[in-house]
């Protein structure tokens, strides 16, 4: 998988991808992400790529030229399966959602800033619009973080048995069952016996009833 990220603020995005599993994930061919400073499709010798709005109103408008350049160079280099603008407007962000762009192949996602971008960008070139929950965040940025790595941890070798994907809460619509580490003992607060009783079946029915009695008492509304 290829993911371009199309931003102003390009630094932003650039220490995230450089840690932990999206950096493994990047190491091992698994997806090649690669960040775009819009700043560099710009013409002007200030290389301002936002204005005022036209029509008045607080707020700058990222401009549509530049960022149809840098749109059309990438199109020009391999085709896209989804052009994604991360807007507080966007259709809300699913696990499901989620799961079916880890099976493309070539993703774009445009973070806006200000006021947002003109929308004609929207008109002619996205094909997707996402947002990460009813908050407001300054900038596109975090949500394509969030995004992007949602997204590449479901790509089959990115996690091990271990990390597996397929215990994850919201992948039944369920949430995932308490989990616990050594000591057995702190400080007199005891892990659950069944756990360490090395019987397969009844840990899995175990933490099966977990998981049902935390989503009913949690987010019940996963269970309509
Ligand atoms: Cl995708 N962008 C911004 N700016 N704010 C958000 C968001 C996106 N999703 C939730 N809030």
């Amino acid at each position: 998988m290829r993911i371009d990220i199309l931003t102003c603020v390009p630094n932003l995005l650039d220490s995230f991808f450089a840690h932990s599993i999206l950096k493994r994930a990047q190491q091992a061919n698994h997806v090649e992400v690669v960040v775009h400073d819009i700043r560099d499709y710009s013409t002007n010798k200030h290389r301002t790529i936002d204005d005022y709005a036209f029509g008045g109103g607080a707020g700058m408008v990222l401009q549509i030229e530049p960022i149809a350049r840098c749109i059309r160079a990438l199109q020009g280099e391999r085709e896209y399966d989804e052009i994604i603008y991360l807007t507080p407007d966007g259709e809300q962000m699913q696990q499901r959602m989620v799961n079916q762009l880890s099976l493309k192949g070539n993703l774009m996602m445009l973070c806006g800033h200000y006021k947002g971008v003109d929308q004609r960008v929207r008109d002619l070139f996205v094909t997707k619009e996402i947002s990460i929950g009813d908050y407001v965040l300054s900038g596109g940025e975090l949500a394509a973080a969030v995004l992007s790595d949602a997204i590449i941890r479901l790509i089959p070798g990115v996690l091990n048995d271990e990390t597996s994907a397929l215990t994850d809460s919201f992948q039944d619509n369920l949430l995932a069952p308490p989990v616990y580490s050594r000591p057995a003992d702190f400080e007199g607060h005891q892990v659950p016996e069944i756990l360490m009783s090395g019987h397969e079946a009844k840990i899995e029915e175990w933490r099966y009833e977990q998981s049902l009695k935390r989503t009913k008492e949690r987010r019940p509304d996963l269970l309509q």
